[in-house]
């Protein structure tokens, strides 16, 4: 072996080793991380976050999570219904009912719309946080109705058809008694103007709906086309106040 062939392939195995790595550390995924509060209670929130199983050369998620369907760069109401709120049949059957009472469009996209957040996002708090994801996009009282629902639920109103929901009975028991902000807020929502919008929600916001039938998100194209209005960049990427919330639903695990 002559030295130069000797250095050559000295050389390329070097280089091969280099290539093996770099290709190894091309294959490690990125590392999705959840934000703190999916895991406080499960984890004390006052103790240091594990350290991160990162290996030498591997990142973390800064985008789209691959556990996920991914989204279309512009994407719409109806795709994040399709692609992170589905199959999102209490709503659609709400929606319906409203539909079916002859009610206006925007009652029926408000029955549509008004548990949006528990369904792709965050339980508590779920109406305000519906509220602020499609305020750039509807008419105010819808998203002033959509705040309300949450906390109207649990307020009688026997003579507008409104009756304390027996499924809160059971979810929460007999002697449940909201917070007091809920009361506060009750009281200033119960003499708004549109007030009947929101109760309109709660009394379309019931638990047992006909098994048989299946709306489907088609049966209310028109009425989400006529007063929803779609942002031309795709929710998330209008920089609205609502922008980060759709980001986030897309990018639920993105590091920053
Ligand atoms: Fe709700
Ligand atoms: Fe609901």
């Amino acid at each position: 072996m002559t030295e130069a062939t000797a250095k050559t392939k000295t050389k390329t195995f070097s280089e091969r080793a280099d290539e093996l790595e770099h290709a190894a550390i091309a294959a490690l995924d990125p590392i999705p991380q959840p934000s703190a509060i999916y895991v406080s209670a499960e984890r004390d929130p006052t103790q240091p976050m594990p350290p991160p199983p990162a290996k030498p050369g591997q990142y973390f998620l800064m985008g789209h999570d691959k556990r996920l369907s991914k989204m279309p760069d512009k994407p719409t109401l109806v795709d994040f219904f399709k692609q992170r709120f589905f199959p999102a049949t209490h709503v659609l059957q709400s929606a319906r009912l409203a539909k079916l009472a002859g009610h206006p469009e925007k009652i029926v996209l408000a029955c549509l719309l008004h548990d949006i957040a528990i369904m792709g996002f965050i339980r508590c708090d779920h109406g305000f946080y519906a509220a602020e994801m499609i305020a750039p996009y509807v008419d105010e009282e819808i998203s002033w109705a959509i705040r309300a629902h949450q906390v109207l639920r649990f307020f009688p109103d026997p003579a507008n058809g409104y009756e304390y929901p027996q499924q809160y009975i059971r979810l929460f028991g007999e002697g449940y008694r909201p917070e007091p902000y809920i009361y506060r807020l009750y009281e200033k929502m119960k003499t708004h103007k549109w007030y009947m919008t929101a109760r309109l929600i709660t009394v379309n916001d019931i638990y047992s709906f006909d098994p048989n039938v299946k709306p489907v998100l088609e049966d209310f194209t028109d009425i989400i086309g006529g007063n929803f209005r779609q942002p031309e960049e795709g929710l998330g990427w209008d920089d609205t106040p609502a922008s980060h919330i759709w980001r986030t639903i897309n990018w639920p695990t993105r590091f920053l």
